[in-house]
């Protein structure tokens, strides 16, 4: 029997090495990617020689088709992206482009070419945005209020699966993941952001001050590998058209996070807050529950968030 076609959109960004690497350590599908620049090809490691790669721009609708023609996946993962909240106000247009037009071309892509992959979108909590108390930790069916043109692009996307579900009977099968961190996330992300500074601290090439901003939120962080575990298990155990919370189901501050890492640190450092990280509207608490995909796939979190931290603190002390 051949084997099955794999293809992730965006394989060179912070998940998508993790996944290509999961898939192929199970040695049952060719593993495709597409990526915009070439620069970022470096992520992937010796991973380049083992994936068939694709250039493609996703707000470019010529070369999704093109694209979607040669691979001809079996399951798509989606996970490109313009991810970056803070960003977002900065830059709304470029991330509906990203976000929702190249969704609708990949779409539309699969549509016209009679493709009928299962595919696996990356939504976010983010969706959710206000949660009130009393309505956490958040499930399938908590209603979106999103706070940030990131998480109305998200949830635009979320939308749009259901109605190409419906419409055509694509087979989207939406993932809402919580917060993921781990080795390779660019440090635009709090985690990351937070580590890098530090083992730049300790070897002596930055002031010994951590800037950070609202450390009153609450996130539910995963370990970015058991992330592509959920994914990679959605696509063969979810049902398309259908909805999952992937969640570790702890909310932790981010004062939390700052207080492991510098534990962590091997140096004494200062805290300051700086009004330039502060958001517009920042989302205040949100954890999920993942009842209804552990149901359907027995998939749980394997890492603790301490060994995540771990790694991500040694992930940039190799690197700084
Ligand atoms: N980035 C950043 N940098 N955030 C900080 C900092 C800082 O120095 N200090 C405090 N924060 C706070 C933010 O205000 C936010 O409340 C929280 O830390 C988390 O920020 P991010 O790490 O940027 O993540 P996010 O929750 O906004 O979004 C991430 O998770 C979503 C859910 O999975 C992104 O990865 C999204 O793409 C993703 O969809």
């Amino acid at each position: 029997m051949s084997k099955k076609r794999a293809l992730i959109t965006g394989v060179t960004g912070f998940v998508g090495p993790h996944l290509a690497d999961l898939l192929l350590s199970q040695g049952d599908v060719d593993v495709m990617g597409t990526y915009r620049d070439s620069q970022n090809l470096q992520t992937l490691g010796p991973l380049r020689d083992r994936i068939e790669l694709y250039p493609m721009d996703l707000t470019d609708q010529a070369t999704v088709q093109e694209t979607l023609t040669q691979a001809r996946p079996d399951y798509l993962f989606h996970l490109a992206a313009q991810s970056n909240v803070a960003q977002s106000w900065k830059k709304s247009a470029q991330t509906f482009d990203v976000n929702v037009l190249g969704t609708i071309h990949l779409f539309e892509a699969i549509r016209t070419l009679a493709l009928d992959p299962v595919i696996q979108i990356a939504c976010s909590s983010e969706q959710y945005g206000l949660v009130a108390q009393e309505d956490l930790p958040v499930t399938e069916e908590t209603a979106f209020h999103p706070l940030s043109p990131y998480a109305v692009s998200r949830v635009t996307v979320d939308l749009l699966s259901y109605q190409y579900f419906k419409s055509y009977g694509l087979q989207a099968i939406r993932t809402r993941a919580f917060n993921h961190t781990g080795p390779g996330q660019g440090d635009q992300f709090v985690c990351s952001r937070f580590a890098k500074k530090i083992a730049e601290i300790e070897k002596g090439i930055a002031p010994a001050v951590l800037t950070v901003g609202n450390l009153e939120a609450v996130r539910d962080f995963t370990d970015v590998r058991d992330v592509v575990r959920a994914y990679a298990m959605s696509v063969v155990k979810g049902k398309p058209g259908e909805t999952y919370v992937i969640a570790s189901g702890v909310g932790r501050s981010i004062r939390e996070v700052l207080e492991r890492l510098l534990r962590m640190s091997r140096v004494p450092i200062l805290v300051e807050i700086d009004p330039a990280l502060l958001r517009p509207s920042d989302v205040p608490a949100l954890y999920g529950a993942s009842d209804k995909f552990k149901e359907a796939t027995d998939w749980k979190p394997e890492i603790p968030f301490e060994q995540t931290l771990s790694d991500l603190l040694d992930y940039w002390r190799a690197r700084v």
